[in-house]
């Protein structure tokens, strides 16, 4: 079977050249255990914390020649515990491999590997809209932003897996999503999803664009990117706007260092002249009710689906490289690392 394992730290955003395939033999599953066969694998911004000799995160720190860290969607090829059987699709962290073991009374935190209700949905949702993208836009809009029908809200990476589900939930919630991204061909397929309004960072005429958008400035900010983008919304934010702080993309790999020079000072400035509440969160989340929420919305039509998937595991480090630099695609981005069975 096929691996992907990390040949060298990234220096800034991540490179392909920075990974590496191997072939080793396929593992078997012991006592207990399942023996996994990955079926996506999800290309997730929040791994490149793991990825750094300068830790900008709790995130612990994976050393060169480890095997990739990751959500996945798998497959049970074998299995030795009776609460799973062969065929079942299960949702866990396997990495960027083509076969994994799994020891669900042995897992972490994070609990067993979560089985995925093919009736539900395509499995793969379970990395996107019905899995933690999902869950993290749920609670950046309903519980953190507290958006109320009628009102703006602004996202930034809004053309992104979470940024995606947000701004329909926005829209079901009743108020007026605007949405910003890089890119023309992602702006227009955020108007087709649904978004009222869009606003190009990669424009020479960005700040023209999100003026157009906001004519009455914004009252919520969800936040996934940081740097710029950030500092061009404050100027549209009103007084006492929320800020859901879910991410900040522009930074990942820069060390708590950050750019350069400090310009805490004017963002200190705005946060108290214009009273805006900020609030960072990050996680798992309590319960599953908002994906209950998002599955209900799915089924009525009013959030649809938004993943855009590559090929083959060799993809991975490619894909993972483009989520910093830019892409075209919409959505959740996945690896389709082998078909269902
Ligand atoms: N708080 C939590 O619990 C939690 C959970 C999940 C994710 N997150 C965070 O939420 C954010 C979005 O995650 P996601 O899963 O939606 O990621 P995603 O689907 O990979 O989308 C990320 C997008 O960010 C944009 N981007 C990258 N670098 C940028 C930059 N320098 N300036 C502006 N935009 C940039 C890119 O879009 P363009 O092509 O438009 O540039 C990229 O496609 C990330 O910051 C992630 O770490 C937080």
């Amino acid at each position: 079977m096929k691996r992907v394992v990390l040949a060298s730290y990234p220096r800034g955003n991540p490179q392909p050249s920075d990974f590496r395939i191997e072939e080793v033999a396929v593992p078997e599953a012991g006592e207990g255990e399942l023996l996994l066969r990955t079926l996506y694998l999800a290309v997730d911004p929040l791994i490149r914390f793991s990825l750094d000799e300068r830790l900008l995160s709790g995130a612990s720190r994976m050393e060169p020649g480890a095997v990739m860290v990751g959500p996945t969607v798998c497959q049970v090829a074998a299995s030795r515990h009776p609460d799973y059987a062969p065929g079942d699709v299960v949702e866990g962290r396997s990495g960027w491999q083509e076969y994994s073991v799994a020891a669900p009374d042995r897992s972490d935190y994070r609990g067993p590997p979560r089985k995925v209700d093919a009736a539900l949905a395509p499995v793969s949702t379970a990395l996107g809209a019905l899995g933690g993208p999902g869950q993290t836009a749920y609670e950046g809009i309903v519980n953190v932003g507290r958006v109320k029908a009628g009102e703006t809200v602004v996202i930034s990476a809004a053309g992104g897996a979470v940024g995606s589900i947000a701004g329909q939930i926005v829209k079901v919630l009743g108020g007026r999503a605007v949405g910003i991204a890089g890119g023309a061909a992602k702006c227009a397929a955020l108007l087709d999803l649904g978004f009222d309004a869009v606003a190009d960072y990669r424009a020479p005429d960005f700040a023209d664009q999100l003026g157009a958008a906001l004519p009455a400035g914004a009252e919520v900010y969800l936040d996934n990117v940081g740097g710029d983008v950030t500092l061009a919304v404050l100027a549209h934010l009103k007084r006492g706007a929320r800020m859901p702080m879910c991410g900040f993309i522009a930074y990942y790999g820069m060390g708590m260092e950050g750019p350069g020079p400090d310009r805490l000072p004017g963002f200190y400035r705005q946060i108290m002249a214009k009273a805006l509440e900020i609030r960072g969160f990050a996680g798992i989340f309590a319960g599953q009710k908002g994906l209950a929420a998002i599955a209900g919305w799915m089924k009525e039509g009013r959030i649809r689906l938004a993943e855009s998937v590559v090929d083959g595991l060799e993809a991975a480090p490619g894909a993972f490289s483009s989520v910093f630099s830019g892409h075209d695609h919409l959505g959740k981005l996945l690896v389709r690392v082998a078909p269902e069975a």
